[in-house]
């Protein structure tokens, strides 16, 4: 029987001609004819996990993850003036039509000096919102929970892409200086970063807030913000790259204030039903840096701040350091302490690929979340794969059903 064609413009309450760019989704079928205005529920939800953690449904809030795989932030550096374009729809939405339950946009710059380089992701001005809201309505149409991460890249701002070496992006070609807790440049290759004043500090926590509300209006479900890799939080955090005198730097509750001002600001204008995570880097690996114990102090604060889950990564601080040992999941220990330490939610990323060890993290409770990058560069559609190899049940697209004749 031949189905006419329509396009399913009612299907998330949007209205033909408003949103003219707006991606056909799903071919309609003969049950979507009766259903297609009406159904809210996430076709990730609707499977048989047969025991299998890794596809268990996760509430946090009143969001509902279908499974507990997400799509790490990856910066593109592919934006012009900081907009989301084709790219990061065809990018994040093609790892959204994988089945991963979350995806997470790329670090988007709350203010233009915040970016890491020229063609990072931006939520400054209300001209970023309609593009961006393109990228989550897709994400969220395929069943997925789209998330974006705000951040500032503090005195690692202004560098080239990494394809092109990733060196500094002078202020004569279009760079800038970068600010920083302290005036200690990232590496002797850095520019020195202009020492943040507190009237400043205070002005950029606003900016988070404000991209929050942007990010609100774009339709995110869920706020990453980036306190890891040596960035501008996590510069606060570390004594290597905060050695302020004020109530900024010193003690850890000082160290803390950035990163808890930044969440109680964004906290208070993101909605108490939106889940809000912080990601860290768990320690410097470096003497004299920021340490795991740290991190489980800092994880008990925010939380009391309305954090909800602390994303568990590692270094970024000095340019050159040693990880003892960077084997399959080596952060994962991170998640599992912290989770077990302060009841918090945790995230454990890095080096996961394997199907069966995402699931043995699930399970045995390291964590309640797994974060993929590199892997999803490679297979965007893992969650699929994954839920094949473990004997699992998820729903696909309908366009793609063809391709795996033993799925639903
Ligand atoms: C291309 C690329 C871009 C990245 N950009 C970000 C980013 O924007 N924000 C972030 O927190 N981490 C970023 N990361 C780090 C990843 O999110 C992840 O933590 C790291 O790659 C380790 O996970 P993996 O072993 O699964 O790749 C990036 C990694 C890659 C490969």
């Amino acid at each position: 029987m031949c189905i006419p064609f329509r396009r399913p413009e009612s299907e998330n309450g949007s209205s033909a001609g408003s949103e003219a760019y707006r991606p056909y989704i799903r071919p309609p079928s003969v049950s979507d004819t009766e259903t297609m205005s009406t159904s809210a529920v996430s076709p990730h939800l609707s499977r048989q996990t047969g025991g299998v953690q890794l596809f268990t449904p996760l509430r946090i809030r009143d969001i509902e993850f279908p499974n507990r795989i997400v799509v790490s932030p990856m910066c593109q550096y592919s934006c012009v003036d900081g907009f989301a374009n084709d790219w990061h729809l065809v990018h994040l939405g093609s790892r959204a039509i994988g089945g991963a339950a979350l995806v997470i946009a790329e670090a988007t710059a709350i203010e233009p000096r915040g970016r890491i380089s020229p063609w990072d992701l931006g939520i400054w001005k209300d001209d970023h919102i309609d593009p961006l809201a393109r990228v989550a309505r897709f994400i969220k149409d395929r069943g997925s929970v789209p998330g974006i991460q705000l951040a500032h890249a503090g005195r690692k701002a202004s560098t080239d892409v990494p394809w092109r070496g990733g060196g500094v992006v002078s202020e004569s070609v279009g760079g800038w200086r970068p600010v920083a807790p302290s005036a200690i440049p990232f590496s002797p290759a850095s520019p020195v970063p202009a020492a943040l004043t507190t009237p400043e500090i205070h002005e950029i926590v606003s900016r988070f807030a404000e991209a929050a509300q942007r990010a609100l209006q774009a339709g995110f479900e869920v706020i990453e913000l980036h306190g890891a890799h040596g960035y501008l939080i996590h510069e606060f955090l570390s004594p290597l790259s905060n050695q302020r005198t004020d109530e900024y730097g010193g003690s850890l509750e000082n160290r803390f204030r950035f990163a808890s001002d930044v969440a109680k600001a964004v906290r208070a204008v993101w909605p108490a039903t939106l889940p809000l995570f912080l990601r860290i880097s768990a320690s410097d690996w470096a003497e004299d840096g920021w340490t795991l114990d740290e991190s489980v102090e800092l994880a008990r604060a925010v939380q009391l701040l309305g954090v909800d889950l602390i994303d568990c990564s590692s270094g970024g601080t000095l340019p050159y350091v040693p990880i003892p040992s960077a084997d399959p999941g080596y952060q994962v220990p991170f998640a599992e302490r912290i989770r077990r330490e302060t009841g918090i939610l945790t995230g454990a990323v890095g080096l996961i690929t394997d199907a069966q060890q995402a699931e043995n993290i699930i399970r045995d409770e390291s964590a309640d979340l797994v974060l993929l990058a590199r892997e999803f560069l490679r297979e965007p559609y893992w969650p699929i794969k994954a839920a094949q190899e473990l004997g699992v049940q998820i729903p696909l697209a309908d366009q793609y059903k063809r391709a795996f004749p033993n799925v639903r």
